[in-house]
């Protein structure tokens, strides 16, 4: 609660289909602010880093080679409650479940290539965005 940083990415789908605009405009409009961006293609280490909870999963090496096969845009975003209203903006992991007016829920068809993905808690944001614009950024 309160001003919040969280860590959103643009998945490399997202990235390959041309919809970095329409994503981050939702989340700029919805009040939010991009305090860092950088385009990259995630490296296995970091994938394995940034999924970690998720190893051993069934769905964990579709994950990792999908996050890591094409460029992917990591934004630091910042505002009131960002960590949960950036989770709302994005909606459900399966875009079946995700609500129409929600990123996936416009957007997605596939569980896996969801598009975006974001900090689904203080500590998870505090920790990814340590992971990847180092730790003076997460303050
Ligand atoms: P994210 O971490 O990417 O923001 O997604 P999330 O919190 O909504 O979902 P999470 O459970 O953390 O899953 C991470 C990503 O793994 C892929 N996934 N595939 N095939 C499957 O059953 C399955 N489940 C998850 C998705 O790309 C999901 O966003
Ligand atoms: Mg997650």
């Amino acid at each position: 609660m309160g001003i919040e940083s969280t860590l959103l990415i643009v998945k490399p789908d997202g990235v390959e289909r041309g919809l970095v605009g329409e994503i981050l405009v939702r989340i700029e409009r919805k009040g939010y602010r991009i305090e860092k961006m950088q385009g990259m293609r995630i490296t296995e280490e970091l994938a394995g880093r940034h999924y970690a909870e998720h190893k051993g999963k069934p769905f964990y090496d579709e994950l990792i080679e999908y996050i890591t096969g094409g460029l992917s845009v990591v934004v630091l975003f910042r505002g009131e409650n960002a960590i949960e209203n950036v989770r709302v903006i994005m909606g459900a992991t399966d875009p079946l479940d995700a609500t129409p007016g929600s990123i996936r829920g416009a957007y997605a068809t596939s569980v896996t290539h969801n598009l975006v993905h974001g900090s689904d808690s203080a500590a998870s944001a505090e920790r990814e965005i340590e992971l990847f614009f180092g730790q003076a950024a997460s303050a």
